[in-house]
Order: structure tokens, then C-alpha cells, then sequence
């Protein structure tokens, strides 16, 4: 077992996803609240708005729940309309003390926070002021950021500025997230005003520059890979890696889009309004990367290829591909394309039951699927370490099932079950797995 001795082990949520209390001390909603409020835009039409109620269950559910498995890290995030109802202006004395509480409590028990400031739910007020579309929202994030490492730079030792910036995209361009815009013009400057903010983070992380914190962004990469090598297909892969995954990695870790992103968008009539100093702003140096790793993508224009695949290929249940080669191949393409020098941080991985996931006799979900993709992926993360690669920790996605965005209750990812109706909360098989590896690799026991 190669992993280091002071390897991050963890658990990872989002405060969208868990903490519920939408409209509880003075927060205001945020446009996931507004969104899964319209009919058709969530599974069945679920709501954040209770979710696992971390807001009022965090002290008495969770963390004895993170105590026992053994992490020695939560990634969680924070909720800026809980914090600051106006988006900007005027902080809220409840909100940051249920914060102040929650990162105290875990450094308390030995468990380092890791901290989101934006895991996809901008408040609805600055939606009404044109949201990510609208290039003041730099500066709002800016403020927003400031406000947090002046209050928590001493508690958290750990943040990122955005999570997978691609959903902001998806929000503007394709309407299956919040807010819900089909433009592909708006989610371009959505998608570029939000890589620019991470920079104003980043700056403003250095100007409060909080004792022995560090502050990194997380990225999601999902490689293409071509089912076949005709021209076709490699061409395919090369626009989706483009679009998907480089389009947030170029800006941040090579200081600029590459002239491939530039050149189609252009055609399409879709480049966003850009500013020369935007990218001094994306390529802030960072003091760590968060890689959210969950698969490969296969592509193909070929349709006998895509048949074969789907045919031969190696599945889970829920007819996703098993490929744990994928983290591997993420951190060895960081240094290949961009030579990256800052640790690397597994910020999530972790896959899904869809529907009621069955209870065994012994009264506990039998998840073994998720413990072969997990161990699965934790062998090939060991190979990657173990070859050299500076990876420092790894955030299982996640402490339990929770709001799954658009699919609402009905992805399960959780390695623990959520009864909705009463916040109770059981483990499933594969945290029973986690916990004991942990305590392997950390030689405890
Ligand atoms: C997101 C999480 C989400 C998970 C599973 C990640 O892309 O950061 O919020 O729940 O994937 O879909």
C-alpha cells in the first residue's frame, strides 16, 4: 500500500445537495431553489429545499457519521445566499455562524475541512441582475470570496473557488441545469465569466492570505476516447475535449483558450466578450488542482462501432462504463498537456444507483457495484502515485444520497442511505468498505 501517510481521505457534498434549510435564518433562495420549482425541471419534480437537512442534522447525524468512517477530510461547500442574502453587501450573522460551527466541529475531530465557494447555486437576486452572464459578476464573487477567507481563513485550511465551472454552461446553454437558458452564445460568456471569477478568487485568497490555507480549483475531466481511427472519430473526440474539459483546463493551467475553441466558436457565431487581462485573472497560480474524476466517454460517428461497444464492453448495473483506468489517465494528461507542477487532489468519484436501491435481509443495501468501481479506481489512483505523481487526497462522492440536481432523489450516489422523510441515515455495504480501507491505508489497524 503506497499511499502516502498523510493522504487526504474523505467524503464530499455540497451544501445545494444537502443542507436543505432553503428558507431557514435569513437565506434567500438560489436558482436551484428557483429552478426545481418549475414543473418538468427536476425527477418527479423533487426540491432542494429540505434535502438531507444537513442545516439542522450536521452536528447530531453527520459528523458522528464522518467520525466513524475514519476520514481525516469533509469536502463540503458553502451557501452563498445563506451567507449573504443580497449576494453581495451584507453579511448574515446566522448563516456564518452555522459555518463558523461546522468547520470548528471538524478540525475538532481531525477532519480538515475542504471548502467550495461555489458549487452551482448563485443566489436568484444576482440571477435577476443577469447572473453569470453579466461580467459584474466577477466582482460580486470577488466580494463574496474576500468575505469568506477573511472570516474562515483561519479554520479552513483548504478551498477551491468553483466547482466543475462546466454546469455553468450547461445552465445557459442546454437548460437541463439551473437557470435553465437554452443560448449557446449566453453559456459561453457564462462558462468565460466564471473562469475569470475563479481568478478574482484566487487574487483575493492572496490579499486576505490566510495562515497555512490553500487554495486550489476543481476541474472535471471526462476524456474522449475514439471507438475507432478513422478520421471521423478522432476528429470527434478532439471537438468534445475541446468543448467538455480544455476549455476550462487551457485557461487555467495554459493561461489561454486554445485556437481550436476560438476558431469554431467563431464560426458558430458564439465567441464570448473577452478581455486581454481575463487571463493573467484564469491562470492565477494555484496551490493545488481538484480533479473530479467519474469515467472515459467512447465516441464514434460509427454506428456498428457504438453497437459493439455497448455489447462488449465492461458495465456496472447501471450501464455505466467500469473504467477505473480513467483517474489514471486524467492525472497523466495534466502533466502531459500543461506540465502541471501543483498537487493534484481527487475532489470526487463515485457512481450511481438509479431508483429505490434495493435492502437486503441483513437490513443494509448491498452497493457491491459501487465497491468495484471505487476499489477499482483507488488501484489505478495507488499505480499513478506509485509511478510519482503528487496526488494528496482523494474525496469519495458521496457521504450519502442527496438532491442529484436534475435527476433529484432518484440518482443515489451516497455510500449511505437517505430516509427523506425522517433524515435518518444508514450505511450501505460500501461504507462499511471505505472505512476499513482507510484504516488500512492509514495503517490503523
Ligand atoms: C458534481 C456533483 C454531482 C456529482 C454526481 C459532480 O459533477 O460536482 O454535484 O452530484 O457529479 O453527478
Amino acid at each position: 500500500m503506497s499511499f502516502p501517510k498523510n493522504f487526504l481521505w474523505g467524503v464530499a457534498t455540497s451544501a445545494g445537495q444537502i443542507e436543505g434549510g432553503a428558507f431557514e435564518d435569513g437565506r434567500t433562495p438560489s436558482i436551484w431553489d428557483t429552478f426545481a420549482a418549475k414543473p418538468g425541471k427536476t425527477h418527479n419534480g423533487g426540491l432542494p429545499t429540505v434535502a438531507c437537512n444537513s442545516y439542522n442534522r450536521f452536528f447530531d447525524r453527520d459528523l458522528p457519521n464522518l467520525i466513524k468512517l475514519g476520514v481525516n477530510s469533509y469536502r463540503l461547500s458553502i451557501s452563498w445566499s445563506r451567507v449573504l442574502p443580497n449576494g453581495v453587501g451584507q453579511l448574515n450573522e446566522k448563516g456564518m455562524d452555522y459555518y463558523k460551527r461546522v468547520f470548528e466541529a471538524l478540525n475538532q475531530n481531525g477532519i480538515t475541512p475542504n471548502v467550495t465557494l461555489y458549487h452551482w447555486d448563485l443566489p436568484q437576486v444576482l440571477e435577476d441582475r443577469g447572473g453569470w452572464i453579466n461580467r459584474e459578476v466577477i466582482e460580486w464573487f470577488g466580494e463574496y470570496a474576500y468575505k469568506m477567507f477573511s472570516a474562515f481563513g483561519d479554520v479552513v485550511p483548504m478551498w477551491s473557488t468553483v466547482n466543475e465551472p462546466i454546469a455553468t454552461y450547461v445552465g445557459y446553454a442546454h437548460g437541463g441545469f439551473a437557470p435553465g437558458y437554452t443560448n449557446e452564445a449566453w453559456g459561453n460568456q457564462a462558462r468565460h465569466n466564471i473562469l475569470v471569477a475563479h481568478g478574482k478568487g484566487v487574487e483575493a485568497f492572496r490579499a486576505v492570505s490566510p495562515k497555512n490555507a490553500k487554495i486550489g480549483v476543481v476541474i472535471d475531466v471526462w476524456k474522449r476516447h475514439a471507438l475507432t481511427d478513422s478520421p471521423e472519430d478522432i476528429a470527434l473526440m478532439k471537438d468534445q475535449d475541446e468543448r467538455n474539459w480544455k476549455f476550462y483546463t487551457d485557461p487555467i493551467l495554459g493561461g489561454k483558450y486554445s485556437d481550436y475553441i476560438l476558431t469554431q466558436l467563431e464560426k458558430e457565431g458564439t465567441l464570448m466578450k473577452m478581455e486581454p487581462h481575463d487571463f493573467e485573472l484564469t491562470s492565477q497560480p494555484l496551490d493545488y488542482f481538484g480533479l473530479n474524476v467519474y469515467n472515459r466517454v467512447p465516441v464514434t460517428v460509427n454506428q456498428q462501432a457504438q453497437m459493439d461497444f455497448s455489447q462488449g464492453g465492461n458495465f456496472l448495473n447501471n450501464r455505466t462504463e467500469y473504467y477505473p483506468k480513467a483517474v489514471y489517465d486524467a492525472i497523466h494528461l495534466l502533466h502531459d498537456l500543461y506540465d502541471i507542477k501543483c498537487p493534484i487532489y481527487i475532489t470526487e468519484n463515485g457512481t450511481y444507483f438509479e431508483g429505490a436501491e434495493p435492502v437486503a435481509e441483513d437490513g443494509i443495501i448491498h452497493d457491491d457495484d459501487r465497491i468495484r468501481y471505487v476499489a477499482g479506481f483507488l488501484e489505478w489512483l495507488e499505480k499513478a502515485i506509485d509511478e510519482g505523481f503528487d496526488v494528496r487526497g482523494y474525496y469519495l462522492w458521496s457521504l450519502m444520497d442527496n438532491f442529484e440536481w436534475s435527476a433529484a432523489y432518484n440518482f443515489k450516489f451516497g455510500i449511505s442511505a437517505m430516509d427523506f422523510t425522517t433524515g435518518s441515515m444508514t450505511w450501505k455495504k460500501s461504507a462499511y468498505f471505505y472505512r476499513d480501507f482507510i484504516q488500512n491505508a492509514r495503517g490503523l489497524s
